[in-house]
């Protein structure tokens, strides 16, 4: 599950302020976002980190519920998600969720399943940390880490139930096409975390980035395709915060859904 060239954990390079620098002192692990050989070498990433002030709420909710809400990175730990939610419920795995609206309301509306929304964006990770809190939620944990060092250093395999990936970074540039989630290793990645059964949920409104994320997670040995092509829309999928962007755009949403055979 490691990768041995991958040792050191740095800071992030964004720009904070003394009140967030101070957040930082609280909990060192919150600054940290990735890890990197010795070299400072870093892998191609999916994200660029982004700034964005904290608001008073979000700051308070860091101080009195980090605890109860975030897991922290630990290369050498592997999580037991029976600890980690305090039963044995299925586990869902989210993938960069943004501000976490979506988040939260299918958190709240299936209580017997547990979620753990993994994002790198501090200013969404505290937002939805601030709204989770404030309706005590019970069956939800945030992650501010990189997804795919979490799922490779700290994710059992055949362990999860699900994943969800919605609107994922696009990167319509053809020369960032590298930097796109949705690639063979990473969907082979996935698939070896699931449960038999489990599925992987994909949304995007960006059209050659669906038809990517069809063909990749066809080419997977191990995963079927109950549709044959784009799945029909979840009625319990609520709009994400970025696909109402889109949809003002008239972009065309295309969903995607595979389970492990
Ligand atoms: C385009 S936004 C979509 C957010 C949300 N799902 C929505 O639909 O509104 C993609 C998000 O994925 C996050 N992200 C990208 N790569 C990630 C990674 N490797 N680990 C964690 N988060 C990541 C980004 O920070 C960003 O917030």
């Amino acid at each position: 599950m490691k990768d041995g060239n991958l040792t050191d954990e740095v800071l992030t390079e964004e720009v904070f302020t003394e009140e967030e620098k101070g957040i930082f002192d609280l909990y060192p692990e919150l600054a940290r976002v990735e890890r990197r050989n010795q070299n400072g070498w870093r892998e191609i990433k999916s994200f660029v980190l982004r700034g964005q002030r904290l608001k008073d709420y979000q700051i308070s909710a860091l101080k009195e519920h980090f605890h109860d809400y975030a897991v922290v990175y630990d290369q050498s730990r592997c999580l037991d998600f029976g600890q980690v939610f305090g039963n044995g419920n299925p586990v869902v795995i989210e993938i960069g969720f943004g501000m976490g609206e979506s988040t939260l309301r299918i958190a709240r509306e299936n209580p017997d399943v547990n979620y753990l929304g993994i994002e790198v964006f501090l200013y969404g990770f505290s937002k939805l940390l601030a709204n989770a809190s404030k309706e005590n939620l019970k069956n939800l944990k945030l992650m501010r880490f990189d997804a795919v060092q979490v799922l490779q250093d700290m994710v059992a395999d055949n362990s999860v139930d699900g994943f969800h990936i919605f609107f994922p970074d696009p990167w319509p540039k053809k020369r960032h096409h590298k930097k796109r989630l949705i690639q063979k290793p990473f969907a082979e990645l996935l698939t070896s975390k699931l449960k038999k059964g489990g599925y992987i949920y994909c949304v995007t409104d960006w059209e050659d980035y669906a038809k990517q994320m069809l063909e990749v997670l066809d080419s997977v040995d191990g995963l079927k395709n109950p549709y044959g092509g784009f799945a029909p829309e979840r009625p319990w999928r609520p709009e994400t915060g970025f696909e109402r962007k889109g949809l003002e755009k008239d972009y065309v949403i295309n969903e995607v859904w595979v389970e492990k055979v």
